[in-house]
């Protein structure tokens, strides 16, 4: 029977005549990577074949389709799509590498905040996050890559907030809304816990984005503002649909101080009241002075530095 070895797995797994890699693959216990479930709609199963390319078999219109959109090289193949048609010496390596995909499908829709009937009023530090240059990157991949690399994206930027006891209640396109302090905090520990999570954010991008730069020749950078006040928090949307929000002049302004980077050339940066609660170990840059869009007045923004990263 047909068979390959597979890298980082280091498996050799038989394949029917009649079966795809992928599904070989799969069928070995191989969390192998494929978001379109197997449709050429993707580039999440690819392979690279680095002995034996002539056991298999010919690339169909769909994978050329695909190949051409995504650029492989000619050593890539779509595993779902490819079959093993010959014995000999056949050596793959997977770069979708994946214990995050499996971890991805098992907390998939799952959501830790409990919903809230009622408003409820808190003190809150809120954080808004999106990626620079997301248009043009999302423009050149098929859209179950971009679901891919959302969904680690923001698996790994949740796993960050969660360790500094933040929520995400929101997702919008390539954008996050987090929140801190929902749990018994003092307006010092939130406002410290947001800043450190967004320094440790970049930390995380650092590992996120070579594998971004293997797979697509991108990587990624953040932008992120964050503002501390007075906001109610509860459920909104109808049964069935209901979602935790948070509402108030405090999250508008968060909003706007993310946007703001565009503006200033930055990448982070803080309402006045946030630095006010910070203590001295946040390294901040420069301030800002600006107006910010349906707010009276001059407001200042403070960039914080992020310590051992390129940003
Ligand atoms: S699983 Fe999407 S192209 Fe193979």
């Amino acid at each position: 029977m047909p068979s390959f070895q597979i890298s980082p797995d280091d498996k050799i797994v038989h394949a029917e005549l009649e079966e795809t890699i992928l599904q070989a693959s799969l069928k070995a216990g191989i969390a192998h990577a494929h978001a379109c479930g197997g449709f050429a709609k993707c580039s999440t199963c690819r392979v690279i074949v680095e002995t034996g390319s002539e056991l298999l078999s010919k690339p169909g219109e769909a994978e050329k389709k695909l190949a051409n959109k995504v650029k492989f090289p000619n050593d890539v193949r779509l595993a779902c799509q490819t079959r093993v048609e010959g014995e000999g010496k056949l050596i793959l390596k997977r770069p979708v590498i994946d214990d995050i995909d499996l971890e991805l499908t098992n907390i998939m829709g799952k959501n830790s905040l409990e919903l809230q009937k009622m408003g409820e009023p808190k003190k809150l530090a809120i954080m808004f996050v999106d990626i620079e240059g997301y248009t043009p990157f999302a423009e050149a991949l098929p859209s179950y890559d971009i679901m891919h690399v959302l969904n680690r994206y923001f698996y790994l930027m949740g796993k960050v907030i969660n360790k500094k006891r933040g929520n995400i209640i929101d997702y919008y396109g390539d954008g996050l809304l987090a929140i801190f302090g929902l749990y018994e905090s003092t307006p010092e520990e939130a406002a410290l816990l947001a800043v450190e999570a967004g320094i440790d954010m970049n930390k995380e991008l650092q590992k996120l984005n070579p594998y971004l730069e293997k797979m697509y020749c991108k990587s990624f950078k953040i932008r992120i503002g964050i503002n501390y006040g007075n906001v109610i928090t509860g459920t909104i949307g109808i049964e069935g649909m209901q979602k935790f929000s948070v509402i108030g002049d405090p999250v508008n302004m968060a909003s706007r101080i993310e946007t703001s980077n565009k503006l200033f050339g930055t990448h982070f940066l803080i309402s006045e009241n946030v630095k006010a609660l910070l203590p001295d170990t946040i390294k901040i840059g420069k301030s800002c002075e600006t107006v910010l869009k349906g707010k009276k007045g001059n407001h200042t923004l403070y960039e914080v530095l992020i310590p051992d990263t390129n940003v």
